[in-house]
Order: structure tokens, then C-alpha cells, then sequence
């Protein structure tokens, strides 16, 4: 699992010098960031700082770069974008409608996102399957129509037990809130922690349906998706 893991990002960076990693600086995504290292492939990685994460997760930023030497780099939202909207709406908007919730996150998130994107060829997630209904047909490496370039999630078939027990047994560092209650951690206000026996993802957007919990990161798990299987590094570059 794990040398596949470790196969799956060297074909990434062979294919495409361009590719980058996006960090919630979750457990997945420092499970990846370990394997990044450890690869020794040249990602560079970027975490969206919507202004309203738990500064446990902040301070991951830091933990990366004195255990790894990675200089995570943080994309802002417009800060014009965010005075608007919380000027028309309030600091608190997302609660009041799923209208109101997604387009917060389009400001603090998707247009971000956009912008870290643009001009580039594939992109890295810590996506899985078993996370949520609307990742149930994941593929290792789909064409990502909704930004469109190419996405990686090495992780679709792990299981939260893999991630753990590899985050244990070669000692990566991880976000707190996971030892809080906090198996799925997004910006502070949209996420709580679970109760035992709670779906993972329970706590993400809690007052919402489950079918409804993308933010537009990964909208193209709501719709249509294209399955590409992997290409030899030799044949990608013909
Ligand atoms: S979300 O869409 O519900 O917020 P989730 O927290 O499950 O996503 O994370 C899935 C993947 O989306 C992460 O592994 C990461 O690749 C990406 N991601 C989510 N939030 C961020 C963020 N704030 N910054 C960068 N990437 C993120
Ligand atoms: Fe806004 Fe909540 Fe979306 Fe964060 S998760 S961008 S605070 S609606």
C-alpha cells in the first residue's frame, strides 16, 4: 500500500513537473506530505487559508516545515471578496442557508483554489473513498472537468484505518484535533467534533445534508466523472 502510494506520486511528478499538492493539513494530507518527502519528488504544496481555521491547524504549517524543510504555502482569498460578503451577510452567514454556506466557501475556498491552479497540468488530494457517499467512485487519477487538469487522489482506497496506522508507525506529525474528536477537520466554525459512533464527516457542516457536504473543492464528485487509467512515465511524456 504504501510503495504504491509512494509509485503513484513519483508518476505524478514524472508527468507533470507541475503538479501540486493541495493541504488541508488534515491526517491524509500529512500522510501524503510525509510520502512527498520521503519520494523525494519536487511538489510543491499549498494550503487554503480561508481566514477561519483552528489555529491548531495553522500551526501545522510550522510543524511541516521544522520536521520537513517544506515551506507550505498559503493561499488567501480575496480579501476585498471577503469584506463584501460579511459586510451583506454577516460573519456567520453559512448557517442561515445552503445558498449562503456555498458561496462563502466559493470566496474563501474555490476561487482560491482557482487561482493556485490556474495554468497548471494535475493537481494532488487526500481524498478518499470511504470518507463520504459523494467519493464513492474516487479514482486514483481522474480528469478533473470542473478546473480542469488532471487529479490525483493516492489515497482513494485507503481506509482511516491505513492512514492512522501509518501515521503511527512512521511517526508523522498530525493535527491535535484529531485526538479531540475532530476525525475531519475544515474551518473552525463549520466544523465540530464527532460523538462515538458518529460518521467521520458528521461533524463537517453538521446542520446539512450528507449529499450536500462539497464545498467546491471537489464538486466534480457531485457529477459526471472520467476514470483515466495510469500511463507508464514513458509513455506519458511520447
Ligand atoms: S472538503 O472539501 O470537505 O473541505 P476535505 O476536508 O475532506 O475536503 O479534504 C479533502 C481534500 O481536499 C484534502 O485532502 C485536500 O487535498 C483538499 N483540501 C480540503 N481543504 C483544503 C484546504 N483548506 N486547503 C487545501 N486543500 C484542501
Ligand atoms: Fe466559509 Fe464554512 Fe466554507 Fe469555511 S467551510 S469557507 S467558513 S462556509
Amino acid at each position: 500500500m504504501w510503495k504504491a502510494l509512494i509509485d503513484t506520486l513519483t508518476e505524478a511528478a514524472a508527468a507533470h513537473p507541475d503538479v501540486v499538492m493541495a493541504s488541508s493539513l488534515a491526517a491524509e494530507d500529512m500522510l501524503l506530505t510525509h510520502a512527498i518527502h520521503e519520494a523525494g519528488v519536487p511538489v510543491a504544496i499549498f494550503t487554503l487559508d480561508t481566514g477561519r481555521l483552528h489555529p491548531e491547524t495553522l500551526a501545522m504549517i510550522d510543524r511541516v516545515r521544522e520536521h520537513y524543510g517544506i515551506e507550505i504555502e498559503r493561499r488567501m482569498p480575496e480579501a476585498g471578496a471577503v469584506a463584501a460578503h460579511v459586510q451583506a451577510h454577516g460573519e456567520f452567514a453559512f448557517y442561515e442557508s445552503l445558498e449562503l454556506r456555498k458561496a462563502c466557501c466559493e470566496i474563501r475556498k474555490v476561487a482560491p483554489l482557482r487561482r493556485a491552479l490556474a495554468g497548471r497540468s494535475a493537481w494532488i488530494t487526500g481524498q478518499r473513498r470511504a470518507q463520504a457517499v459523494s467519493r464513492g467512485q474516487l479514482e486514483i487519477r481522474e480528469d478533473d472537468q470542473v478546473f480542469g487538469l488532471i487529479k490525483y487522489n493516492p489515497l482513494a482506497a485507503w481506509e482511516e484505518a491505513d492512514v492512522w496506522r501509518e501515521i503511527r508507525a512512521r511517526s508523522i506529525p498530525y493535527n491535535p484535533l484529531h485526538d479531540a474528536g475532530y476525525p475531519s477537520i475544515g474551518c473552525d466554525p463549520c466544523t465540530r467534533p464527532i460523538r462515538p459512533g458518529e460518521d467521520p464527516r458528521a461533524g463537517r457542516w453538521w446542520w446539512e445534508l450528507a449529499d450536500q457536504k462539497e464545498c467546491g473543492l471537489h464538486a466534480g464528485n457531485l457529477g459526471r466523472r472520467q476514470a483515466i487509467p495510469i500511463q507508464p512515465v514513458a509513455d506519458a511524456s511520447a
